[in-house]
């Protein structure tokens, strides 16, 4: 397993990660993922939300590889306000810019973790009365659901821990890492 230290990032500075899933298999799974949704999509064009900023390359790379048309679009919320803690409260930062009424709509997002988000944009939809809203998340944290949120498209079901790269963030960084890595079980900031 490849390791990679953590530098210049204050308190995080020395701390070891892990990666826990390579590009290959990132590739591997979105492929798997655009290949389902193509299936079950076949005749329609679906509106593709993106969830900003986490969901960016899974996004571009899922929707490179629909072979259905999409449209894309984004939406911004705050969950976190710092560190690796939810602060358990959603805020709707950027709005969607397209008209999801009688559309079908596929909400894309990074990581699901308590739950929260997912719920609170898959309500934020549906109050527009689209003709379908699914949910797409790379990743799950089962251990971790507050709420009762079951999303249509999982990636990976992962362990409860702090997991960065490939769009996921610690305080704004990693995003750029190409393959997702893990920061230490005992990290519970
Ligand atoms: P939830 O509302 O608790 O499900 O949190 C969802 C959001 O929290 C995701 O969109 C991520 O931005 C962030 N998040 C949750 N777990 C992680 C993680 O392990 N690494 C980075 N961000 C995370
Ligand atoms: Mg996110």
């Amino acid at each position: 397993m490849r390791t990679r230290k953590v530098e210049n990032m204050g308190k995080y500075t020395g701390q070891m990660l892990e990666e826990i899933y390579t590009q290959d298999q990132i590739e591997k799974k979105v492929d798997e993922l655009a290949k389902q949704i193509s299936k079950d999509y076949v005749g329609k064009v679906p509106i593709l939300i993106g969830v900003l900023n986490g969901s960016i390359f899974f996004l571009a790379d899922l929707a490179k590889r629909l072979e259905i048309e999409c449209e894309l679009d984004f939406i911004k919320v705050a969950s976190y306000h710092s560190g690796t803690q939810s602060s358990g409260t959603v805020r709707l930062l950027k709005d969607i810019s397209c008209i999801v009424t009688d559309r079908d709509v596929i909400i894309v997002e990074d990581i699901i973790d308590s739950g929260l988000t997912a719920r609170f944009l898959k309500h934020r939809i549906l109050e527009n009365n689209p003709s379908s809203v699914a949910f797409a998340s790379l990743l799950l944290k089962p251990e971790c659901l507050k709420v009762k949120f079951e999303a249509e498209y999982v990636g990976f079901e992962v362990p409860d821990r702090f997991l960065v790269g490939y769009g996921l963030d610690l305080d704004q960084k990693f995003r750029n890492l190409p393959s997702i890595w893990a920061f230490p079980v005992e990290m519970n900031l």
